[in-house]
């Protein structure tokens, strides 16, 4: 990676469904980049793309989905150019994934010690004793050191919150400079909740780690990410740096976000409603994709699609609101 390449960029994105049928992509020109050190959110309704964007990020689209069109570059390499095999090798060793449920991802019949010690292993070689060396220091960098001290645990031995703190450290395992969380907190308590995120940013500062932290929960995104970029319904709406974003959202989309949250988290999880819903991948719709439920909606927006503008004018809408002074 040369100076003043950005940890991830990833331009044009589109995906769509294998078979065609769906009249939308599910996610359409989407760009953004996220530098070393640096937290970007991802913020947006259910449906709205998120989760689909990482797995084309980690080369992973589930069956039936296609990446029809953009360029993925992680520290400097093309990934989408890349044959399959030297894909799954930089899997894991270039990008770390830590997702909602640790169980999924950690096997139940392996401590987690060990699991950490094959993975390492796996990418890297060396000695067992070397890979347990790390593991070791992994599982005290992750806040863990009783663990790392300790004999071996079984993931079903461990709370939740130890749990997604083992897979933050198997997802670090090979050094990666970019980590794609992707609702890492959605399961846990609000307490163990921010206990996590403060172990992100403060792996995201010590490692320069670039990080993309995917959320239902604004106030999170807020509070913990650098900048914040909206999707609704497979586009990008608004992007912007995460203080004056929380402040003066552009976008009608992003400002009833913000609007819809609760004085205080009824459950910390979900984003409050907005009324009506966004369109499926079978609707077609000409001009804004929030124009059916834009609360300032106007003719042009039933007609013009709008674009994000260049660097710097990172809202998609013709009549955003004004920037925060
Ligand atoms: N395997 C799949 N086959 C077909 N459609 C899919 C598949 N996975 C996702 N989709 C569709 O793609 C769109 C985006 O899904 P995605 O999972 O990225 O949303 P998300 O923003 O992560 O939502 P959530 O907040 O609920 O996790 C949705 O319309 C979804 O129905
Ligand atoms: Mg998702």
């Amino acid at each position: 990676m040369t100076a003043g390449e950005a940890a991830l960029a990833v331009s044009g994105l589109t995906l769509g469904l294998a078979s065609g049928h769906a009249r939308q992509p599910l996610v359409e020109d989407l760009s953004f980049r996220i530098g070393r050190g640096e937290m970007l959110a991802f913020v947006g309704e259910s449906g709205s793309g998120k989760s689909l964007t990482a797995a084309a990020i980690f080369g992973l689209l589930p069956p039936g989905i296609r990446r029809m069109a953009g360029a993925i570059r992680v520290g400097g390499t093309e990934l989408t150019a890349l044959p399959e095999r030297a894909l799954r090798a930089r899997r894991g060793r270039d990008m770390g994934l830590v997702f909602q449920n640790p169980l999924t991802a950690l096997s139940p019949s392996l401590g987690v010690q060990a699991q950490i010690v094959e993975t390492y292993r796996v990418h890297k070689g060396g000695t067992r004793e070397a890979a347990r060396g790390r593991a070791r220091a992994l599982l005290t960098e992750v806040g863990l050191s009783a663990l790392a001290a300790g004999p071996d645990r079984y993931p079903h031995q461990l709370s939740g919150g130890m749990r997604q703190r083992v897979m933050i450290a198997l997802a670090l395992a090979c050094d990666p400079g970019l980590l794609i969380a992707d609702e890492p907190t959605t399961a846990l308590d609000t307490l163990i909740q921010v206990q996590i995120m403060d172990l992100l940013t403060r792996l995201q500062r010590e490692r320069g780690l670039a990080v993309l932290f995917i959320t239902h929960d604004l106030r999170l995104a807020a509070r913990y990410a650098d900048r914040i970029l909206v999707l609704y319904a497979g586009r990008a709406v608004e992007e912007g740096d995460a203080a004056s974003f929380f402040i003066a959202p552009r976008h009608p989309y992003s400002r009833a976000l913000r609007d819809a949250i609760p004085p205080v988290p009824a459950d910390g999880r979900r984003l409050a409603e907005i009324p009506g819903q966004p369109p499926g991948p079978q609707t077609r719709i000409e001009g804004c994709r929030f124009a059916p439920r834009c609360p300032d909606v106007r003719d042009d927006c039933r007609r013009v699609v709008p674009t994000m503008g260049p660097l710097g004018v990172r809202v998609a809408c013709l009549h955003p609101g004004a920037p925060a002074p």
